[in-house]
Formats: structure tokens, C-alpha cells, sequence
């Protein structure tokens, strides 16, 4: 005998436009993990390269988005640009004018900015996809994530109704296979987002979990998420470094199926921010924003962690600047 489940899932249908000329702005981050590689030099922030190519590979531009601004900085700015990613790295969200505070701004404007009609998509990678659980959850003195130790490729183990989310409903079968079956997805974090973590904070009818993944010791983690209503997605693994990042001591695959099934995940994201119809402007006022004025730095050389980042402002600029 056979059964059959058949699982109804509300189709998602919502902006029309479509924008061929999508630019995304990605956040920068404090130095924590790069400052080391130029000494005396006082960069303020930077963004790893990888994120750029990657969202480059998708059909996008790339806009910079500097930490340590007022909110009408990042109000303004996200009126020009059609989405923004939140990746990965090492910072603290609990001191001001970083990471932390410039992604709350951009959390809440960009909820505004839907609930107005303007269909505006985050993505957050590993701590950016933490740090949108943490705005969701209202950050306060206890961060809302768990500590585990996951520094391993990962297959992924999708949810029942994984097909009914945005993020999967059009990623084609052989992809979901190489996602199901291989370790693909790279991860390298020392904290988690549990299901606890969306329990005690009231977060499971906002948030859809679409997929999980275990640590180095084998405890499951929530490795994709949505938001159900908001175009905002995260994962805790990062797509960006299987074409892009290089070091040997971390264990990122390089196989033709990794490629493949990595680049879904911004391809998807680009395809959210076509949805947006916000432009520059001027060709000026464009070209002064777009990450081609800075030249990406071989920092995989310096015996940095990533292949190549990108820096901005010294220190004394940002602190006139307050
Ligand atoms: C960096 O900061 C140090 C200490 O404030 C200062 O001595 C140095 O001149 C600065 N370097 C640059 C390139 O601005
Ligand atoms: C915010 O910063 C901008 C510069 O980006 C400045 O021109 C503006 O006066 C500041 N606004 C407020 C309300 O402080
Ligand atoms: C921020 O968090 C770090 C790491 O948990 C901690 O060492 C530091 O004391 C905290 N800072 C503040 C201002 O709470
Ligand atoms: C979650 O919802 C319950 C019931 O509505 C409420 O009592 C509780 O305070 C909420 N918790 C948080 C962290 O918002």
C-alpha cells in the first residue's frame, strides 16, 4: 500500500517589477580579524572580496556600507541600492557604532521599507545570519545564540516543508540532492541558533527553519532560515567561499558539485533584490558609491584568513566624523 502526502504550500507571489541593474550593499566590519595583516595602518572596517565576487557571479554591483554612522546615513543609502548582505566574520555586537548597530539600523529600516510596500531582501551569512536572529529577538544584554563548535563541511538536512519557502522552492532537484547527500555547505562558527533560541523568544511564527546541520560534535543546529513575511534569509554556513576563499587549513570543498549547489544561494538573493526598483540618482552619485573606488588587498598572502579583503577609512576619519 502507498501513501501519498501531499503538502499544500502557500506560493509565494509578491513584487512585480523587475530591476536588470540590481546593486546590494554589503556591511562592513570591524577589524578584529584583519587589523593584524597591516599594523599601523588603522583601517576602521572592512568586507572579504569573497562576498563581493560572489554577489558580482549573481549579475549584481556591489555597494560598500560603512559601520559608525547615523541613521539617516543608512536610511538614505538604502533608498539607492535594492539589498543588503550581512556576511561573515569575527566582531562583538555589544559595543556602539559597529557591526551590530549599523545592521540594527538597516533591520529596521529595511522593515519599514517593506511594510511600506517596497519589497527590500536581507541576506546574513555565519554572523550575519546570527546577528538577524539577534535583532529579531531585541538585542539585549544576553545575545539570543548558543555556543556549539562547527568548523567542518556540512550536508544540509532540510525540514519537511522545506519546498514551501522562498529560498527552496525553485532550487532545482539536483541541487537539493547535493546539498542532502554531500558536505557542501562550510562552516566555521562557534555559536549556534538552536530551536530553543527561537522558542524562548516568541521567533517560531515569524521565522521559517528550512534546514539544519551538526557540529564537529554532532549537535544540530539551524543552518537556513526566513522570515515569513520580510524578504530576509540567512544561513549559518557560507556559500561565498567555495569559488572564492582558498586557505588549506579550513575545510572548504572545491568540487564542481559544491560549486554548483553554492551558487544557488546568491543567485537566489540577486533574484529577491531585482524585485526592488530603487536606483542612484546619477551616474555620478552611483559611481562614487560602488566598491570598484577601493582595490581589494592579497590578504591570503599576509597569512590572513581570507584570500582578499577590501579596507576602509583610517580610525581618525570615523572618530572626526562623530
Ligand atoms: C595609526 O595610529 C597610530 C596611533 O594613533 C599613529 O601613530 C599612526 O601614525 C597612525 N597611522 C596612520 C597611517 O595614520
Ligand atoms: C548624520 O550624518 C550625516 C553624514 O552622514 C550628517 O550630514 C547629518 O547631519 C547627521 N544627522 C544627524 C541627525 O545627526
Ligand atoms: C562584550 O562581549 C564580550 C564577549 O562576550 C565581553 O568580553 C565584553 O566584556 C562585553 N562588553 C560589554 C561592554 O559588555
Ligand atoms: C512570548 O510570548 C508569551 C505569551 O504571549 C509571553 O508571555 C512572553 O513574555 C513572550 N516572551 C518574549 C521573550 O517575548
Amino acid at each position: 500500500m502507498k501513501y501519498f502526502i501531499f503538502l499544500l504550500c502557500v506560493l509565494y507571489t509578491d513584487a512585480t517589477q523587475y530591476n536588470d541593474r540590481p546593486t546590494i550593499g554589503v556591511l562592513s566590519q570591524e577589524t578584529y580579524s584583519t587589523q593584524h595583516l597591516f599594523p599601523g595602518e588603522n583601517y576602521t572596517s572592512f568586507i572579504a572580496a569573497s562576498y563581493v565576487k560572489n554577489i558580482e557571479a549573481s549579475g549584481a554591483r556591489v555597494v560598500p556600507i560603512l559601520i559608525g554612522r547615523n541613521r539617516s546615513y543608512y536610511r538614505e543609502l538604502l533608498g539607492k541600492i535594492n539589498g543588503v548582505v550581512f556576511p561573515g566574520g569575527a566582531t562583538y555586537f555589544n559595543q556602539s557604532n559597529g557591526y551590530a548597530d549599523a545592521g540594527q539600523y538597516i533591520y529596521e529600516i529595511a522593515q519599514e521599507l517593506n511594510d511600506a510596500g517596497h519589497h527590500f531582501p536581507i541576506f546574513g551569512t555565519c554572523l550575519g545570519f546570527e546577528l538577524l536572529i539577534i535583532l529579531a529577538s531585541g538585542r539585549g544584554r544576553i545575545e539570543n545564540r548558543g555556543l556549539c563548535y562547527s568548523y567542518r563541511s556540512r550536508p544540509l538536512s532540510f525540514t519537511t516543508d522545506f519546498r514551501c519557502s522562498k529560498m527552496y522552492a525553485e532550487m532545482p532537484d539536483d541541487v537539493v540532492n547535493i546539498l542532502r547527500t554531500q558536505s557542501v555547505t562550510v562552516n566555521a562558527h562557534q555559536f549556534c541558533i538552536f530551536d530553543e533560541n527561537l522558542r524562548s523568544h516568541n521567533l517560531t511564527n515569524d521565522w521559517r527553519v528550512t534546514s539544519y546541520s551538526t557540529d564537529n560534535y554532532g549537535v544540530p543546529f539551524i543552518s537556513s532560515i526566513e522570515h515569513r513575511r520580510y524578504p530576509f534569509f540567512g544561513t549559518q554556513f557560507h556559500p561565498e567561499t567555495v569559488s572564492y576563499e582558498w586557505r588549506k587549513t579550513s575545510d572548504i570543498p572545491h568540487t564542481p558539485d559544491a560549486l554548483t549547489a553554492n551558487r544557488y544561494f546568491m543567485d537566489f538573493f540577486v533574484k529577491e533584490s531585482r524585485k526592488n526598483e530603487n536606483l542612484f540618482p546619477d551616474k555620478t552619485e552611483e559611481d562614487q558609491h560602488l566598491i570598484y573606488n577601493y582595490a581589494a588587498r592579497f590578504t591570503g598572502a599576509l597569512g590572513g584568513y581570507y584570500e582578499q579583503i577590501y579596507v576602509f577609512e583610517p580610525r581618525e576619519f570615523v572618530l572626526n566624523y562623530k
